[in-house]
């Protein structure tokens, strides 16, 4: 099942979480409250809440709480705050197949409404009956993952030195640590053991990494049904993995060299052609979506912990349709 067909088959459960995202974000300022709305009605995939969902469900035998549908609803608004927050950082100028918020009314704009998104997600939170306080501390601690998951990136696009140790770090902090909040609250909202609850956090961490790795091969396809520009990690500096891929397969010297042309990139943009051309003769690629079969298979690995129910077999769906999806 693809996402769409798993919102399907949650009906009401899915309306709830979607009221509860809606119903934080209302505003009497009608600037905001037509920003929100254009965001709301431009949705993406809502993988996170998704995945909170199918967890609580699968950790419950399909008895949600109250408190699940508030930290779903909460890892979606988080998510879209991050994104307002990362295309100022990007400087990107569309979003979802449409323009974003920071071309559309500027930078200052779309950090003031990410910042509103942020706290609306901490005010859902922090509104949970059980569980509150723990639940605060996760995402408290996935901000902090996020902010320097972004400066790790930024203090590596100046230096070019990026190892894969370091890009695995970058990508755990700005996108499987999200992940990981979203399902290890979701187990706490409906009283998991301690053992799914470790469960839940390696398929978390396991399913973001691999998330980042496909988002991260997109920008080196060519084609655009993705909703957002492609080629540009590179002239933003960023050693992906497609390219830590090709890079492993020339001596040092070649790839010293490549590395430089990445961190000179705004004084010579025609090297982008030449870097572009260098992952694909030495398959990064191809590197890369071994990598991201690993991780992936490691997140449905962890779901064995859980009772085989149908819910376990739609996060395991979930993790399949994140190595494969198209967009
Ligand atoms: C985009 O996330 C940002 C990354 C972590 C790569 P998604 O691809 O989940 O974005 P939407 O919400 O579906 O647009
Ligand atoms: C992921 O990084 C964004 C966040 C986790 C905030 P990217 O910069 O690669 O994501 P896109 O490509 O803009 O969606
Ligand atoms: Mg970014
Ligand atoms: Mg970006």
């Amino acid at each position: 099942m693809n996402p769409d067909e798993i919102k399907t088959m949650l009906g009401a459960g899915w309306q709830k979480v979607e009221s509860y995202i809606s119903d934080s974000l209302s505003s009497d300022i009608d600037l905001l409250q037509s920003i929100n709305g254009r965001i709301l009605s431009h949705s993406g995939k809502q993988l996170r809440p998704l995945l909170s969902m199918l967890v609580s469900m699968a950790c419950s035998g399909g008895k949600p709480t109250d408190d699940s549908f508030r930290y779903a609803a909460a890892s979606e608004l988080l998510h879209n705050a991050t994104l307002l927050h990362d295309d100022v950082a990007d400087n990107s100028d569309q979003r979802r197949g449409s323009p974003t918020i920071r071309s559309l009314m500027g930078p200052s704009v779309s950090v003031l409404v990410g910042d509103y998104w942020l706290v609306k997600a901490m005010g859902l939170i922090l509104s949970a009956s059980n569980h509150g306080d723990r639940v605060l501390n996760i995402f408290s601690r996935t901000l902090s993952d996020l902010a320097e998951g972004e400066m790790l990136q930024l203090q590596k696009a100046d230096t070019g030195d990026t190892s894969q140790d370091d890009y695995i770090r970058i990508i755990y902090n700005k996108t499987a640590s999200l992940f990981v909040a979203a399902c290890l609250s979701a187990a706490i909202s409906v009283g998991a053991t301690a053992e799914m609850e470790k469960a839940v956090t390696g398929f978390a961490a396991a399913l973001g990494l691999a998330f980042q790795i496909r988002d991260d091969i997109f920008d080196y396809s060519l084609d655009n049904g993705i909703g957002k520009p492609v080629g540009v990690d590179v002239t933003e500096q960023k050693i992906t993995l497609p390219l830590l891929g090709a890079l492993q397969a020339v001596p040092h010297q070649t790839a010293s060299e490549i590395r430089s042309m990445v961190t000179e990139i705004h004084g010579h943009p025609e090297n982008r052609e030449t870097i572009m051309d260098f992952v694909r003769k030495h398959d990064g690629v191809a590197y890369a979506e071994k990598v991201l079969k690993k991780y992936i298979d490691e997140a449905v690995a962890a779901l064995e912990v859980l009772p085989d129910t149908v819910y376990r077999q739609r996060l395991i769906d979930l993790a399949r349709y994140t190595g494969a999806r198209s967009r």
